[in-house]
């Protein structure tokens, strides 16, 4: 602490930490989010805590984490590389890469998934096309009991699958249903509290099955992808990409036919980025349309007010995107339903590119932060009742819906959710159309109040194992 720190400003406070663990015994890693949440309320909005031997800078609180992301958005805008990625990765793809090769990835799944006017139908129709699938396995439980998980996570994949290869999987293919369950289990495995010890203490790594499972995972999906990918490039039409593979690979051919050999257009940046589509785009949005289907199943009264008003407005034909503007009651829930699930406590981990001060606060470059998205979905600053589901944080006095700053399950900044648009269309069409054929309550002998909404740990926040009734409403 020499006089440059002091202008620069003095470092962020926090819990005093142990040789080497740190301050692993005040955080409870199941449920970092919440407990980090806990130590701001002690230590203020930009603080300091040691997990293991690792320092880490925490903000909290919709104005700090809009400030670092957005008005620092350079300094705050890569990303913080945990062991087992940097492992897994090799620096490749998009969500655990930095520097020009990310951003190339990066700048390029983005114009495909926006534009994805290439092949002859747009993500929604994918989508509406999508949700008729699963509707029709609902049916098949014809009002009894069931865990909606596995079918949700399917047609979800599938989406992904029909912008990335251009085609969509029966889901009873014993492949597709086994890649799709291979990214559930290692998301899960990935926050629970051996890898985050194994992402400390990589040493341990030996030791633990559950590192040794993602991996074998992890090279079962790229073997996987990469079949698909060899079957894409034998039946390539350049005049007409069938999705994001083959555009990728037009790409690639073009530039080694200009003599560009050295780009970023190679085989194992397809591979990464294919991988990192499927487990930042299946789980997040599944996850967060089973816990709608949980909360309306909790709060009836809610479901009767969204299932009047898809009656009034849509009646029984196909709800599309353009809807949205004339269902206030309905958006307000599903943007409720991400407030509330939250299902990336801790976003994914940041890195500071340079030296920085914020809120009076020095960070040094090379520093790992954490925004804690928790903090802002539940700040009572912001919102009138944080810790319970209320469709009105987004309604005014009339009904009309209304936008609240604060509303970031997707993050901010440089490093913003590349899915989000998609993930929104893919919201809204799934809770209008399930909730147009269906009502949604617990199993027999289950009464609302006995359904639980504590999550559980992974690396994103899940439902615990349930069963719900889907009972047709046209009967
Ligand atoms: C990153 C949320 C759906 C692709 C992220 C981040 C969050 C997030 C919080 C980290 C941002 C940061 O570093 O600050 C969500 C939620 C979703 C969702 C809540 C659904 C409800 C999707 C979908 C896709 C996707 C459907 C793919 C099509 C990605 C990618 C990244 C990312 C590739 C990494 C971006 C980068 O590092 O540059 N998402 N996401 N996400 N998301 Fe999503």
């Amino acid at each position: 602490s020499g006089s440059s720190s002091e202008q620069q400003g003095k470092e962020p406070p926090g819990p005093r930490p142990l040789p080497l663990l740190g301050n692993l015994f005040q955080l409870d890693l199941k449920r970092l989010g919440d407990t980090l949440f806990e130590i701001s309320k002690k230590y203020g909005s930009v603080f300091t805590v040691h997990i293991g031997p690792k320092k880490v800078v925490v903000l909290a609180g919709y104005k700090t984490v809009k400030e670092a992301l957005v008005n620092h958005a350079e300094e705050f805008g890569e990303r913080g590389i945990v062991h087992v990625f940097k492992e897994l990765q090799q620096g490749h793809g998009i969500s655990f890469a930095n520097g020009d090769s990310w951003k190339e990835m990066r700048r390029f799944a983005l114009t495909n998934l926006r534009d994805f006017g290439m092949g002859k139908k747009g993500s929604e129709e994918k989508t509406i096309e999508e949700v008729r699938y699963l509707t029709e396995v609902f049916e098949e439980h014809k009002g009894k009991a069931f865990d909606p998980t596995q079918p949700i996570h399917y047609a979800i994949a599938n989406i992904i699958c029909s912008i990335v290869y251009g085609s969509r999987f029966d889901y009873l293919d014993p492949r597709f249903r086994h890649s799709v369950d291979r990214v559930n289990d290692s998301l899960r495995l990935g926050g629970c509290a051996s890898i985050e010890l194994y992402n400390i203490f990589p040493w341990l790594g030996r030791l633990l099955e559950s590192k040794r499972r993602i991996f074998k995972n992890d090279y079962d999906n790229k073997k996987e992808i990469c079949d698909l990918v060899s079957g894409l490039k034998e039946t390539l039409n350049p005049q007409m990409c069938r999705g994001f593979v083959d555009s990728f690979l037009v790409r690639k051919m073009s530039l080694e036919e200009s003599g560009n050999s050295n780009s970023h257009y190679h085989i194992e940046n397809l591979i990464q980025t294919v991988g990192n589509l499927f487990a930042a785009g299946t789980d997040t949005t599944a996850t967060t349309i089973r816990w709608g289907l949980m909360f309306i199943a909790k709060y009836p009264d809610i479901q009767d007010r969204v299932q009047e008003e898809i009656s009034k407005v849509i009646g029984s034909r196909q709800p599309m995107v353009e809807d949205r503007k004339n269902l206030p009651y309905t958006d307000a829930v599903i943007h409720e339903t991400q407030r509330v699930a939250n299902i990336l406590p801790v976003s994914l981990p940041h890195v500071t590119s340079r030296d920085i001060t914020i809120q009076g606060y020095f960070i040094k470059k090379g520093t790992v932060v954490i925004p804690l998205l928790t903090s802002v979905l539940r700040d009572d600053c912001e919102w009138e009742t944080p810790q319970t589901f209320n469709p009105a944080h987004f309604l005014d006095e009339k009904g009309r819906f209304v936008k609240k700053d604060a509303f970031i399950p997707f993050s901010l900044g440089r490093r913003v959710c590349l899915g989000e648009s998609l993930a929104r269309m893919e919201l809204f069409i799934f809770f209008t159309s399930l909730l147009q054929r269906f009502r949604f309550s617990p199993p027999p002998g289950v009464t609302e109040d006995d359904l639980d909404l504590t999550p559980v740990a992974g690396l994103t926040h899940n439902p615990l194992p349930h069963q719900l009734c889907a009972v047709s409403r046209s009967e």
